[in-house]
C-alpha cells in the first residue's frame, strides 16, 4: 500500500500546468473515501455512507455475459459510438421509457454517464457562455463550466419546495447567453423528483429559445413515489435535450464504466468524435453485458430499489429523531440530505467531526455547491444494520456534542 506523504520534487523544472486546471474542481466523495480508509488503517471502525454507489453485486447474468463475450473474443476496438446491437438496445429503452421514438444513431455510448457531462459542455459551451446547473447538486456540473471557462449560474434546489426548482427563479437566470441548462431528477444529493408538472414548467420557461438541456436521469428507476419523466418527452424538446443515463447506478456497475447520452444525431456525431479523440471506444465486452443488462431479466433492479426504499425509510425516521437533525423524505436516488442547521455546526466541520468521533463518513452539503450549507449527504447504499449503527453513532456524538 502506497503512503500518503508530501514528495519533495525530483526535478529542477517548474511544473507549468496549464491555467484552466486551476477552475477543474472534483468530487469530494473519493477524497472523504481516501480519508475514512487512512483512519481504517489506524485501527478506527468507519462506517461508509459517503460514496454514491450501490453495495449490490452486479446481477449475475451480466456478470455472465461479460465472460462469456471475453471468452468470444469481444477484447478489441470496437466503433466509437458504441456497438451497434447496444446503441439499439438504448435506443428501444428510451423510446420506451421515455415515450418518445428514438433511433440509435443518436445514442453515443461512453465509459460511464460521467463523460456525457464533460462531452456535451465541450462541444456545446463556448468561454463565457452561460450554463445554468441546480445547486446544490453532482459536483462536475460546476467543476465542467468553470474548466472551459464559462458561466456558471447555479439555479438553487431549496428544501421547502421539496428540493425542486423554483420556475420563476429559473426564469430570472435564463439570458441571451445562456447556452445549457443542467437538470437532474432523480437528484443527487438531494433525492428530489422533478414531477410532470415540474418538468412542464422548465419546458415553458425555456420556451422556443434555442437553448440546449442536459437531463442527467443516471437515476432514472430508483423512484419511491410516482414516476420518472422526462423533458425529451415534451413536445418540442427532442432535439434541445441530451438524455443522460447509464448501468452504473441500475445495475450497480459503477466499476464497468458505461454509460450513454441519446441526442439529435448532429450533435452525436461530434459527441462521437469527442469519444475518438479521447477513449477510442468503450470496452466492448462490457457493451455486450450491456446489452445483457437491458434486455434480461430486470427483477434485480425490482430487489434492489425495494431494499434502498426500506433503508431511505428506516435512515430518515433515525435522522429525526436526532437532536438538531431534521430530514425531508427523498423520492428518488439512495441519497438522504438532512438539514443540520440546528445543531449549530457548519455542515463541513460537522462531517469531518462525525468522521473523526463517530466513525461516519458522510459529505458536506458544500460538497455540491454553496447552497448545500446546512446540510449533510449521507448514501443509504449499506446494510440495514450498518445504517442503524451509524445512527446510533451520530445520536451518541450529538448527546456529547450538542
Ligand atoms: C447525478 C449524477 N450524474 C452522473 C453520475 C456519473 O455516473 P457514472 O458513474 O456512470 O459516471 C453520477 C454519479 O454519482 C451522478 O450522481
Amino acid at each position: 500500500m502506497p503512503s500518503f506523504v508530501t514528495m519533495e520534487p525530483t526535478t529542477q523544472y517548474e511544473l507549468r500546468l496549464a491555467n484552466r486546471m486551476s477552475r477543474l474542481g472534483t468530487e469530494t466523495a473519493f477524497e472523504v473515501l481516501n480519508k475514512a480508509r487512512a483512519l481504517e488503517r489506524q485501527g478506527k471502525k468507519i462506517i461508509h455512507l459517503e460514496i454514491g454507489e450501490p453495495d449490490f453485486d452486479t446481477p449475475s447474468n451480466v456478470v455472465e455475459a461479460a465472460v462469456s463475450a471475453l471468452h468470444k473474443g469481444w477484447t478489441h476496438y470496437g466503433p466509437s459510438a458504441g456497438l451497434p446491437d447496444l446503441r439499439q438496445a438504448i435506443a428501444e429503452e428510451v423510446s420506451r421509457t421515455r415515450g418518445v421514438e428514438c433511433s440509435s444513431e443518436e445514442v453515443v455510448v461512453v465509459p460511464g454517464g460521467k463523460p456525457i457531462i464533460f462531452f456535451s459542455i465541450l462541444a456545446l459551451v463556448d468561454e463565457g457562455d452561460e450554463v445554468i446547473y441546480p445547486n446544490p447538486g453532482f459536483p462536475i456540473y460546476e467543476s465542467m463550466i468553470n474548466y472551459i471557462g464559462a458561466r456558471a449560474v447555479p439555479i438553487r434546489l431549496r428544501e421547502d419546495r421539496d428540493f425542486g426548482l423554483d420556475i420563476n427563479e429559473l426564469s430570472s437566470l435564463i439570458s441571451d447567453r445562456t447556452k445549457l441548462v443542467i437538470i437532474n431528477s432523480p437528484q443527487n444529493p438531494t433525492g428530489g423528483v422533478l414531477s410532470k408538472q415540474d418538468i412542464r414548467a422548465v419546458a415553458d420557461v425555456i420556451g422556443d429559445r434555442n437553448i440546449m438541456v442536459l437531463s442527467d436521469e443516471i437515476y432514472s428507476r430508483l423512484i419511491f413515489a410516482g414516476s420518472h419523466h422526462s423533458i425529451m418527452s415534451v413536445p418540442g424538446f427532442k432535439e434541445r435535450t441530451i438524455l443522460l443515463d447509464g448501468f452504473s447506478k441500475t445495475y450497480a456497475m459503477t466499476g464497468w464504466r458505461m454509460g450513454y447520452g441519446v441526442m439529435r444525431p448532429d450533435l452525436a456525431t461530434h459527441i462521437t468524435r469527442l469519444m475518438t479523440n479521447s477513449n477510442s471506444c468503450t470496452a466492448s465486452f462490457t457493451q455486450v453485458a450491456g446489452v445483457e443488462a437491458l434486455r434480461g431479466d430486470q427483477s434485480s433492479v425490482e430487489q434492489m430499489r425495494a431494499e434502498f426504499q426500506t433503508r431511505r425509510d428506516v435512515f430518515v425516521a433515525g435522522l429525526n429523531r436526532i437532536q438538531g437533525f431534521s430530514c425531508r423524505m427523498p423520492k428518488g436516488a439512495f441519497y438522504v440530505f438532512p438539514n443540520i442547521q440546528k445543531t449549530g455546526w457548519k455542515s463541513k466541520p460537522l462531517a469531518d467531526a462525525l468522521l473523526e468521533q463517530a466513525g461516519v463518513a458522510c459529505l458536506s452539503g458544500t460538497s455540491f455547491g454553496h447552497f448545500g450549507e446546512g446540510y449533510l449527504r449521507f448514501s443509504v447504499a449499506n446494510s440495514l444494520e450498518n445504517l442503524n449503527h451509524a445512527l446510533d453513532q451520530i445520536n451518541d456524538w450529538t448527546k456529547r456534542n450538542l
